[in-house]
């Protein structure tokens, strides 16, 4: 299941952090999941704030989709930060084993003083949290296999949540946290609509093309070039990159004109799909100055 865009209004995120602030007291270990196409951008805010000390997992979803060599850069990033990260495939079930690990690597500690205490082994109790879009239901749903309980749609028929097992001894929560992304930062922005994070109007379309324009340029051109079949320069204007494209493509207007809405549509359909190649967007070495920044405030 899609979410729909949300608008989130201060009212509305409030509530949602009072809702995951809630669940968080029924869980030994938060899976906090993010994009792997952007582990940085696809945080919460505030998410620290929210989970505080609980122990935590950062999920990496949607491994298939990003650069792996710049993506485990931010799984030492997070190792740093206390986490435990593990990057998963959740539409195609990969490294599903992977979470239970790391949730009884995160746990280890609380598990160890409890049974010092001579209290009984239990069960591990996670819950999932993250922004809309990053592949909660779905990995929800790859965890939960046939374990999961059927409640029907039947009116009056009040919803309860539910305890998935995984596993061994790993038990989750059946709905996820639903947190806000970030909306200030304009390049975060535009980051998260490539990835299709958003996908209404926040962040004007043209933009969010060109920047996948330039990092494709910067970063990947000669794949850009042949699968466009085109050869810009690399000191081109962008306008002749688009043009390029849409002609080629036969993406034309009246008047032989360039259709540039449709240039752009297709940039960010294929950029959205990987089906260029598989990129990370998020770009450690460029952003650890400003991350180490926020952290100071
Ligand atoms: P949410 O609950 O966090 O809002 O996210 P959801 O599970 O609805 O997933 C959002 C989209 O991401 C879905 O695609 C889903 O299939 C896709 N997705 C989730 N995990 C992975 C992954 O590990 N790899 C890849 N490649 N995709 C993943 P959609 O296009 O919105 O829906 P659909 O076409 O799959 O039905």
């Amino acid at each position: 299941m899609t979410m729909m865009a949300i608008q989130w209004y201060p009212g509305h995120m409030a509530k949602a952090k009072r809702e995951v602030t809630e669940q968080l007291k029924k869980v030994d270990v938060v899976f906090e999941l993010v994009d792997a196409r952007i582990p940085y951008s696809s945080r919460n805010p505030m998410i620290d704030d929210v989970i505080k000390q609980k122990p935590r997992v950062v999920i990496l979803n949607k491994k298939d989709m990003t650069n792996l060599k710049e993506m485990s850069k931010w799984e030492h990033y997070f190792v740093e930060q206390g986490f435990y990260p593990v990057a998963v495939d959740a539409k195609h079930g990969k490294n599903l084993k992977g979470v239970e690990a790391a949730a009884i690597e995160a746990t280890k500690d609380k598990f160890a003083k409890e049974q010092a205490k001579g209290l009984k082994p239990r069960a591990i109790r996670a819950m999932i949290v993250g922004i809309p879009n990053v592949g909660k239901s779905t990995l929800i749903n790859k965890l939960a296999r046939k374990n999961i309980a059927q409640t029907g749609n039947k009116p009056g028929v009040t919803k309860q949540q539910q305890w998935i097992k995984v596993g061994k001894v790993l038990q989750l929560l059946d709905t996820p946290g639903i947190l806000w992304p970030k909306f200030e930062d304009e390049l975060v922005g535009k980051k998260l609509s490539l990835t299709g994070a958003i996908k209404d109007s926040i962040v004007h379309l043209d933009d969010v093309a060109i920047f996948g324009l330039n990092f494709l340029i910067q970063h990947d051109i000669e794949t850009l070039r042949q699968h466009y079949h085109i050869s810009v320069e690399e000191d081109a204007a962008i306008l002749e990159w688009f043009d390029a494209i849409g002609r080629r493509r036969g993406l034309l207007q009246k008047g032989n004109e360039v259709d540039y809405e449709a240039v752009i549509e297709l940039l960010i359909n294929d950029l959205r799909n990987a089906k260029m190649g598989t990129y990370c967007f998020d770009l450690y070495s460029e952003m650890k100055r400003d991350i180490a920044h926020e952290n100071n405030d």
